[in-house]
């Protein structure tokens, strides 16, 4: 077996994720990365050795010979990032969100036909144990004919991780119901095995546009930090703040399945909380960690049970980043590039992720005006 050739653009921070694809003795190897900061590369070259080519432009990495790239930049790169890769035709793992709008994703999805080359977008909470396991259950049918998904996402770290930085501004993120829910609508489309086709969403700035601001010379730190609470004592936040810090979405998906998507960012706790109700029977999952327990309910009571009729949790273990899902989605991808193989995350479901997070925002933008989605071209 030749050994596969790998790049990472982006290779700091989120870039991590190409260390699960170096393996030496398992036919593939990281060989080149690029990244803005020096220090990212001097990382690089501590993980995959001293012999990995490093640059900071990434017209330079794409002509290293490689066989693929992780685009693992800030998301408003990731177009010009992955576009690059795919024009040579290398096969691509494209961090989520796909790109920051609809038709970023579509001339994305159009230049990897075109070159026929072999797209896979990170969408990696697919992986995620409890979320496998809810899917699992959906599919073998323990709550009937699915009618019903909803989401509450609790983000602690909202103040950390998205009014920092480039998150906090709409040109380079849209907003945070497309940054931060490309993950969420992606599951719920994945639960129900429906695509949203038309949204209303509000939402406002609540909490982070009032609080002291870093200068623009200052770099933002957007690393977690959990002593950073409550929200409203917290200062160093990014000068530019125009996407928002909570919302609500409503839905309604094919097969007149409706949904419902609620995203906050001054929780005191962190977790994405989903509830599948179908015609015989409800699913719940209580925290998203690899061992996190899922309640199915079946069995009418006409009161509250905080306990289920049955309890499952995730088959696989695993330990790993985002809930044991980051070594098991590096591998598949690995797997799509050497074998073709089908897999659990499509760049085509990404891109309905991206298209539904896009005009929820457009939405809450003109006073909760539905919108519908355009569906993928042909
Ligand atoms: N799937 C997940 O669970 C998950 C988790 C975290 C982040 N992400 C995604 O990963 C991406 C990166 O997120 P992050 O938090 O690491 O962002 P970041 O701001 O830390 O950037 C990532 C890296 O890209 C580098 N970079 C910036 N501009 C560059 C350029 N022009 N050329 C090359 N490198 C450049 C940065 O220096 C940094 O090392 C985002 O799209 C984010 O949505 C996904």
């Amino acid at each position: 077996m030749r050994e596969l050739r790998i790049g990472v653009i982006g290779s700091g921070g989120r870039g991590g994720l190409a260390r699960h694809a170096h393996q030496p003795d398992g036919g593939a190897r990281v060989v080149a990365c690029c990244d803005v900061r020096p220090e990212a590369l001097a990382k690089n070259r501590e993980w995959y050795g001293p012999e990995v080519f490093t640059t900071d432009d990434y017209r330079k990495l794409v002509t290293q010979g490689l066989d693929a790239v992780f685009v693992c930049s800030p998301d408003f790169l990731h177009e010009e990032h992955a576009l690059a890769a795919l024009e040579r035709g290398l096969a691509v793992y494209l961090e989520k969100p796909m790109t920051i709008t609809i038709e970023g994703c579509d001339r994305v999805l159009k230049k990897a036909r075109e070159k026929r080359a072999r797209l896979f977008v990170g969408q990696n909470m697919r992986y995620m144990n409890v979320i496998r396991k809810m899917k699992q259950l959906v599919r073998d049918g323990a709550i009937g004919e699915v009618k019903s998904v909803w989401c509450r996402h609790f983000i602690s770290y909202g103040g950390d991780a998205y009014f920092r930085d480039w998150h906090s501004e709409r040109r380079c993120s849209t907003g945070l119901l497309l940054q931060k829910a490309a993950h969420d609508l992606d599951v719920m489309h994945w639960l129900a095995d429906a695509y949203t086709t038309r949204v209303a969403a509000f939402g406002n700035l609540a909490v982070y546009d009032k609080l002291p601001r870093r200068a623009p010379d200052d770099k933002g730190d957007p690393a977690f930090n959990v002593s950073h609470w409550p929200p409203l004592l917290q200062s160093g936040f990014s000068p530019t703040i125009d996407v928002e810090d909570q919302s609500v979405v409503i839905m309604t998906m094919e097969k007149g399945i409706l949904g419902a998507y609620l995203q906050c960012h001054f929780a005191p706790d962190a977790c994405r909380n989903y509830t599948v109700i179908g015609t015989a029977g409800r699913i719940e999952n209580f925290g998203d960690m690899p061992d996190s327990p899922i309640f199915l309910w079946n069995k009418r009571t006409d009161s509250y049970r905080m306990v289920g009729d049955a309890v499952f949790r995730g088959d696989n273990g695993a330990g790993g980043g985002h809930g044991g899902a980051d070594p098991v989605i590096v591998q598949e991808f690995l797997d799509f590039v050497r074998d073709g193989i089908k897999t659990t995350a499509t760049p085509e479901a990404a891109r309905m992720s991206v298209a539904a997070g896009y005009q929820a925002t457009m939405s809450l933008r003109n006073g909760g005006q539905p919108l519908d989605i355009p569906p993928l071209p042909a």
